[in-house]
């Protein structure tokens, strides 16, 4: 198994960096490998709409994002976690979700037919600072949802986490032991998943 896990916050050693270990760690446990990409350090471009990628399969960038082209194409278990802002993923991990966009232009543009999307399984952790509210993580999901598919990934289960401004997660045992756990289990689980932890 492949593991591929970005990490979205411009904080590098923060909330979703530490849940984000946690659930590698548990992936680690079971003896498998992963390879984590940090997104602030990626040269990802806009996606400027220009439809390139629908009348060629390739976008016109040549920044970053093709390498992460590569290790999405080649990832049996594509792992995301972004802070959220303002109700929603941040900047970082949009910027690289509208580059998904490529994927839609293989699939109903120039590529149908002719280029395989491997299939892959996707895993959403989504870190808020607040106390939780019905609709802090709402327009996160369908957003990644919407993500996952594009890249042919089986949408597999959501881990949100409330109140990091208060009580980071690094000082949330409970957290890192259970987003541990998951990882250890990731590859056996079949059924899809919301976990919430206010
Ligand atoms: C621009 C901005 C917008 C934010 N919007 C929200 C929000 O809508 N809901 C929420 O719960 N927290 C919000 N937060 C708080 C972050 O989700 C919180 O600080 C989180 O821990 C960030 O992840 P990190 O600790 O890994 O950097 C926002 C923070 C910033 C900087």
């Amino acid at each position: 198994m492949i593991y591929l896990a970005v990490m979205g916050s411009e904080r590098k050693n923060k909330n979703t960096n530490a849940a984000l270990d946690a659930f590698l760690k548990g992936i680690s446990n079971k003896g498998h490998t992963y390879e984590k990409v940090y997104l602030k350090d990626v040269e990802i471009n806009r996606c400027i709409a220009c439809d390139n990628c629908s009348r060629t399969g390739h976008c016109i960038y040549n920044d970053g994002m093709g390498d992460l082209y590569k290790k999405i194409d080649q990832c049996d278990v594509f792992v995301v976690a972004s802070p959220i802002y303002f109700n929603t993923i941040n900047a970082h991990t949009k910027t690289m979700v509208d580059r998904a966009q490529r994927y839609w232009g293989i699939k109903y543009g120039y590529g149908r037919d002719k280029i395989d999307i491997p299939k892959k399984v996707g895993f959403f952790i989504g870190v808020g600072g607040a106390k939780y509210t019905h609709d802090q993580f709402l327009w996160a999901i369908p957003v990644m949802d919407m993500f996952f598919k594009a890249l042919n990934a089986e949408f597999r289960g959501i881990y949100n986490i409330s109140e990091t401004d208060q009580i980071q997660v690094s000082d949330r045992p409970s957290i890192l032991k259970e987003l541990e756990e998951i990882g250890e289990n990731f590859s056996d689980l079949k059924e899809f998943f919301i976990q919430k932890v206010l």
